[in-house]
């Protein structure tokens, strides 16, 4: 099946092209052509997302990104395109609504572009971008960890389910319990800020710019992860939820009574250390949901997963539950629409029918 994807939830337009197979138990993906156009330069000055903006910016983005998409699978020549697509599939939540609005808008014009005159109609159907992080693993990578080579060697013997999926991205901090690909149930979340949104709201107090993640993780590399004892919140609560507002606190208290100078100097020690609470929570409380469902692998996925400190010790940790362990390639970590593309496969077979309207709050 060749699928045409489209992603338009925050401030990366994505568009995509990739195929799909196996069905429901055994999905493997290629992707054909993956493009990003990123807005962050354009939200920095704003230190975060503006919805208005990211809209326009969607809006002038998704024509040319689609044009892009299939002149360079033709050589750069613009020729009429080959592909014969399956299926189209736009993120319909959750996100900036403005945002999502204008990836729906665009992909049912599209739809009814290409469906001009045929007889046999190529479906649109929506797809749930959370869903979009959680099969991102599934997506070829580089590495030779990749989901896709260990089931093509069925002979490594690597289980997959019951597993523990953590997503961890700007707007989520969800632990799922998952009893196969399509059927899985929703036992942690955070109850205030995000993992994600911690690091940007952290980085903003270090005066770092927007996003946050990438930037703390860069000067923390610089610092001691343990030079400043910030709390775990929720570590030892016998629950699967998250809170990581009073770790953001801790740091706006510790930074609002330090001189300038002081603040520069212990900038990268800081960062280190708040990077090191965050990690300890999402590592702990996943392991313990682990232990606790006899889980044969663990899933790391969304914005945050791409911190290389939080992979590290998510794989130690599920080495010694014994665990697989599964985390896209980098890729595929940050907004994109391959794994749109993914998920809406997967929705497709399920026969799930998410609205063809933009749904902000939409849960997995
Ligand atoms: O999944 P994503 O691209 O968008 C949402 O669906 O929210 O995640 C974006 C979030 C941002 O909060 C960003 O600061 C965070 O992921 N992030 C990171 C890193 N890279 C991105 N957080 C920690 N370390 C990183 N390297
Ligand atoms: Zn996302």
């Amino acid at each position: 099946m060749t699928i045409l994807a489209i992603e338009t939830s925050c401030d990366e337009t994505g568009i995509a092209l990739l195929k799909a197979e196996g069905g429901l138990k055994n999905p493997r993906f290629e992707v054909l052509k993956s493009l990003v156009a990123s807005q962050i330069k354009i939200h920095r000055p704003f230190g975060g997302v503006v919805p208005n903006l990211a809209k326009r910016e969607h809006i002038k983005n998704l024509p040319i990104l689609y044009r892009k998409l299939f002149e360079e699978r033709n050589n750069g020549k613009g020729k009429k395109k080959k592909e014969n697509i399956d299926l189209i599939t736009v993120t319909v939540g959750p996100g900036l609504e403005p945002a999502l609005w204008t990836g729906i808008t665009f992909a049912e014009n599209l739809a009814r572009e290409l469906n001009k005159g045929k007889k046999k109609k190529i479906p649109l159907i929506g797809a749930n971008h959370l869903e979009g992080h959680l099969y991102s693993f599934l997506l070829p990578s580089r590495s030779t960890r990749a989901y896709a080579s260990i089931l093509r060697l069925p002979s490594s013997g690597s289980k997959i389910f019951p597993a523990i999926a953590l997503i961890v991205s700007g707007g989520h901090t969800t632990l799922l319990r998952m009893k196969s690909f399509s059927e899985w149930s929703r036992f942690g979340e955070t109850r205030d800020d995000a993992a994600g949104e911690a690091f940007d709201k952290v980085a903003r107090l270090l005066e770092l710019p927007y996003p946050g993640g990438p930037e703390i993780e860069k000067i923390a590399a610089k610092g001691n992860p343990f030079a400043i004892a910030f709390p775990r919140p929720m570590l030892d609560q016998r629950n699967y939820d998250f809170s990581f507002s009073g770790l953001k606190t801790a740091v706006l208290y510790l930074i609002r009574d330090m001189k300038q100078e002081a603040r520069n100097k212990e900038a990268a020690d800081i960062a280190a250390s708040f990077q090191q609470a965050a990690i300890d929570v999402l590592v702990g409380k996943t392991k313990r949901a682990a232990e606790e469902s006899a889980a044969e692998s663990i899933i790391l996925c969304g914005g945050v997963a791409a911190n290389k400190r939080l992979r590290k010790a998510m794989e130690f940790m599920a080495g010694k539950v014994g665990a697989a362990f599964f985390v896209p390639d980098f890729r595929w970590n940050l907004d994109n629409a391959a794994m749109i593309g993914a998920a809406g496969y997967m929705a497709y077979l399920r026969k799930k029918k998410y609205p063809l309207k933009a749904d902000g709050g939409m849960e997995i």
